[in-house]
């Protein structure tokens, strides 16, 4: 095992990024990599990633519930987030597990907060509760075009996909304020790249937020 697998043991990394930005695929190259390492690496998945978030995510993704509110909507993203943190990403942790989440906290301050209007800091309160201090050391944002990412989108779009080109704008930029906000503990990499080159400039993330910052401390 590398310096990096062995500091990443115990750490909390989360992908999240406008949809269409590559994210499964570039989070299956990351976890593939580690594991093969010897790291044990548990893959939490938002929202939903336990049974009661999965239940909770057919109902946020069902078009059917067209006339769900926004405030509803935020706080469902939220609850789903309570369980997996309390149930599964704390334990993982403690385990000297790596933890890698597949959107969180930002994904919320993005879509409901920048794109749908919620108030950042309001989210970031509620966050407060649904999280208990549980943050990721890294949140690694895959940016997307909306061009790129509108190319790689599945047809059969979900209630969220549907929201439309301007929603998805401000999907993208709530993403980027985050990251200027939080530069110690957000990376932004350039997802319209290729896979391979995306897959470098992750790990070349990585390794400048746990090897290089760690180190200089
Ligand atoms: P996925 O495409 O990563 O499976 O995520 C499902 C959709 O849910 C995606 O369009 C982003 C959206 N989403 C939010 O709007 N707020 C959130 O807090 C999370 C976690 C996801």
């Amino acid at each position: 095992m590398d310096t990096l697998a062995k500091t990443l043991q115990g750490q909390f990394v989360a992908f999240d990024g406008p949809d269409g930005s590559g994210k499964s695929t570039q989070i299956n190259r990351f976890v593939e990599r580690f594991r093969t390492q010897g790291v044990t690496v548990r893959e939490v998945r938002e929202p939903g990633g336990t049974p009661i978030g999965e239940q909770v995510r057919t109902i946020l993704l069902d078009p059917e519930n067209e006339g769900m509110t926004l405030p509803c909507e935020m706080l469902l993203y939220m609850a789903s987030r309570a369980q997996l943190v309390e149930q599964e990403i704390t334990p993982a942790l403690a385990r000297g597990e790596l933890v890698i989440a597949d959107r969180f906290v930002s994904a919320t301050l993005a879509y409901q907060g920048t794109a749908g209007g919620i108030r950042v800091d309001w989210i970031q309160k509620v966050a407060e509760v649904a999280v208990a201090g549980c943050w990721p050391a890294l949140t690694i944002i895959l940016d997307v075009d909306d061009q790129t990412a509108a190319g790689r989108l599945n047809p059969l779009l979900d209630r969220m996909e549907l929201k439309g080109k301007a929603f998805h704008a401000k999907v993208r930029e709530g993403f980027l304020e985050q990251a200027s906000t939080w530069p110690e503990r957000y990376r932004v990499i350039d997802a319209t790249m290729s896979e391979d080159a995306v897959e470098t400039a992750v790990l070349e993330a990585v390794k400048n937020r746990f090897l290089h910052e760690i180190s200089a401390k």
